[in-house]
């Protein structure tokens, strides 16, 4: 029997469980194409831009929370080593360390600022662990470390995302320069000449090899074929020239799929009328990370890797597709907010297959680390873009009804602070 789980009342356009299934299963790939058009459509275009917006004080937090902060800052003392991740946004009054003026490799959809985004206080807040104190990012520093190294990020939209903020943060020091683009701009290279540091984006939604059929606007024209026992080669041939690396997934495990094991196919996401058994998309995703971390962490890997677990979004009163929105201008204060019941899921299977995988990679003298900036992110529901991937929606004479983005991260934004935790941990342990 097929259940009706949370998932797909947060993605309807996987309902399987309703007559008209032909009918839904054609909006179904229609929805699903917009969806990921949306989440992981690209752009040229680069802008530069313009002046530093004002500050916008904040007020502190109240006892309460202040209470818990302690209680929290014991337990991450307890063993000596602060948790990283644990802590909360405070004021930032520096502000972003580039502007849309000083970074050109912004992608259009999340210059916010460029497109108009009216508000400007997301900008001025860093993340502060509980009982230790986060640095900000230092370019120089950063660079010095990586001269001769090279640094990848491997995942979907959300690694170009993060690797747009670090290139944008250290264009204060030296812009990188593209000396490679695959033919849909997905997988990057660029190169630090004075540093001889070489750093890239790898497109890999899925980690493992997949077939994805899109047509030339990024709808998808049928389901994706995902192989759950073969690694996807775009960044596991290449993986151990390379001295650091993040790799991450998550979303795209959602979308309507086909499995295969040993040549054949072995069960679907969401296959109505293909006589192919629903097996969820809980299984396949564990299983990609299980073989994608195990080949990390029995690899004889010399570099470091971090696993970044997937990032929650934030659209509030409806999802993208039905007017959900994130209008909200300041960051969540803990216990405010928490997870909905999918992006736990997935949280939940990627923190049981990174505990399994450490410990091998322990033992084989791997250095796996876990970059969890899940529940940080969370707590930015004011970072993303919303109406704002567009440029100046509400321009007259320009339709009211915009999709929004609640997904990915204005640059600057909150996004630039995992950079803060990714220096740390690459000097710090
Ligand atoms: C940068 O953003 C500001 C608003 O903060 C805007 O006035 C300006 O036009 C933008 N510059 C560019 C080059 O997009
Ligand atoms: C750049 O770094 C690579 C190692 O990543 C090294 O082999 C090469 O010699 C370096 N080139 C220069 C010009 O320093
Ligand atoms: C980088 O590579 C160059 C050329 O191979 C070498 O001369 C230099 O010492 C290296 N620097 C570091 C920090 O490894
Ligand atoms: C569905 O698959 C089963 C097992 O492979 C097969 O026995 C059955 O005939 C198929 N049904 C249809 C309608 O194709």
């Amino acid at each position: 029997m097929v259940k009706e789980n949370s998932f797909d009342r947060k993605y309807p356009w996987n309902l399987h469980k309703h007559k008209h299934i032909f009918v839904k299963f054609f909006i179904s790939i229609l929805l699903m194409g917009l969806a990921f058009r949306l989440l992981f459509s690209q752009s040229a275009n680069f802008s530069p831009v313009s002046e530093t917006p004002f500050v916008e004080k904040t007020s502190a937090g109240d006892t309460h929370l202040l209470d818990q902060a302690l209680q929290l800052d014991d337990q991450a003392t307890q063993n000596g080593k602060c948790d990283l991740f644990t802590g909360e946004w405070i004021p930032n009054p520096l502000g972003p360390i580039y502007t849309n003026e000083s970074c050109h490799v912004v992608e259009e959809h999340q210059n916010c600022m460029k497109n108009g985004r009216p508000d400007s206080g997301y900008l001025y807040w860093r993340w502060k662990p509980h009982g230790c104190e986060l640095p900000l990012f230092d370019s120089e520093r950063f660079l010095e470390a990586m001269r001769n190294k090279s640094f990848a990020f491997i995942g979907d939209s959300i690694s170009r995302n993060h690797v747009q903020s670090l290139l944008c943060i250290l264009s204060k020091v030296e812009e990188g320069v593209e000396v490679y683009h695959d033919q849909e701009y997905k997988s990057r290279r660029w190169i630090f000449p004075s540093y001889n540091f070489t750093l890239s984006v790898l497109w890999s939604p899925f980690l493992v090899k997949a077939v994805i059929s899109e047509d030339i606007n990024g709808v998808s024209t049928s389901e994706v074929h995902v192989y759950l026992d073969k690694l996807d080669e775009k960044w596991a041939d290449q993986f151990h020239s390379i001295d650091y690396s993040i790799i991450s997934g998550g979303k795209w495990f959602l979308k309507s799929s086909m499995y295969w094991e040993n040549n054949k196919i072995i069960g679907c996401h969401y296959c109505p009328g293909k006589n192919v058994t629903e097996i969820g998309y809980e299984q396949s995703y564990r299983r990609a990370l299980r073989l994608m971390l195990n080949y990390v962490a029995t690899s004889n890997y010399k570099g470091l890797t971090f696993f970044r677990p997937s990032t929650p979004d934030h659209f509030e009163n409806g999802e993208w597709f039905s007017g959900g929105t994130c209008k909200r201008t300041v960051p969540y204060k803990e216990g405010e907010i928490s997870l909905d019941s999918v992006d736990e899921m997935l949280r939940k299977i990627e923190l049981e297959e990174f505990k399994k995988a450490v410990a091998i990679a322990l033992e084989k003298g791997v250095n796996l680390k876990l970059l969890d900036t899940n529940h940080l992110s969370l707590l930015r529901p004011d970072g993303h873009p919303g109406p704002y991937r567009q440029f100046h929606p509400f321009a007259e004479g320009k339709n009211e009804r915009v999709q929004n983005d609640c997904l990915h991260w204005c640059l600057p934004g909150p996004i630039d602070n995992w950079n803060d935790l990714v220096m740390e941990m690459v000097f710090n342990g």
